[in-house]
């Protein structure tokens, strides 16, 4: 993970996805949350709707960015992308681990050259395995007759042997993502988190910051419940506090 995102502290595990529809919304939010959170997730919506600017002007406020474009293209075209992403200034971005290990490879090395040789610093690169909306009867439809854990394990290793830095994972797939890949620097970042005190939480689909913590994830993002809340960054030390109490 990038050096300066890093750190074993719960401010820098929370990050909280910016899924709003305009650049002014979303640098309100930045500035309501700026003290308590160090990483700040652009995805497609914002920046289709704000354009590569919203990065930059967020980058040169003092945030960090994870760029959730999700890429899957030929080897070619994703790296050069990567190599975009680089030089924009992000500190975490993603790309498909099914475009394959070619793709993967191509995307670290591009990266890393263009950091060295640009003086930028070298974003993470992270791959996302089986997206949580995709279930057996999807993987069933496009062909892929393996159930999910299997497909996230496979793919979860490629990331790795393919020079990635780490993954996108559910809560519930953390483990079997830690005993297949042996190497704790592997990152796991684990979006589908709800509050405790939040209602679907009894539903199980989601995990409560502090339970992905403890579960094995490096980082959790949020989005919904502290963008919707009366008081965002009100609710974002909720979430903090149940991370930090994960930590112990
Ligand atoms: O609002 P909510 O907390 O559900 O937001 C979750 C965020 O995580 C969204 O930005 C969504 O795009 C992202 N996500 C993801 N990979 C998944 C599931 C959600 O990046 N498998």
């Amino acid at each position: 993970m990038s050096r300066q995102v890093i750190q074993n502290n719960a401010k820098s595990k929370l990050i909280v996805a910016l899924d709003v529809d305009h650049a002014d919304r979303a640098l309100e939010l930045f500035e309501a949350l700026r003290d308590d959170i160090v990483v700040f997730k652009i995805g497609m919506q914002l920046f289709t709707a704000a354009g590569p600017d919203i990065v930059r002007r967020i980058v040169s406020r003092g945030g960090h960015v994870f760029l959730d474009l999700k890429y899957h293209d030929i080897p070619n075209t994703v790296a050069a992308a990567g190599i975009e992403a680089t030089r924009l200034g992000v500190s975490i971005f993603n790309i498909h681990a099914s475009g394959g290990s070619e793709m993967m490879k191509r995307t670290a090395e591009a990266v890393a050259e263009t950091a060295a040789r640009e003086g930028l610093t070298r974003p993470a690169v992270l791959g996302v395995t089986v997206l949580t909306s995709v279930d057996q009867e999807t993987l069933r439809q496009i062909g892929i007759a393996d159930g999910p854990a299997t497909v996230v394990r496979r793919l979860a290793l490629l990331a790795q042997t393919s020079g990635l830095d780490g993954v996108v994972a559910s809560a519930h797939e953390i483990k079997i993502i830690r005993e297949a890949v042996r190497n704790s620097s592997f990152v796991i970042v684990t979006p589908g988190i709800r509050s405790a005190s939040d209602p679907s939480h009894d539903q199980r689909r989601f995990m409560t910051a502090g339970e992905a913590i403890s579960a094995g994830a490096d980082y959790v993002v949020v989005g919904r419940p502290i963008l919707n809340a009366e008081s965002p960054a009100k609710a974002a030390r909720m979430f903090l506090q149940e991370i930090s109490d994960a930590i112990g």
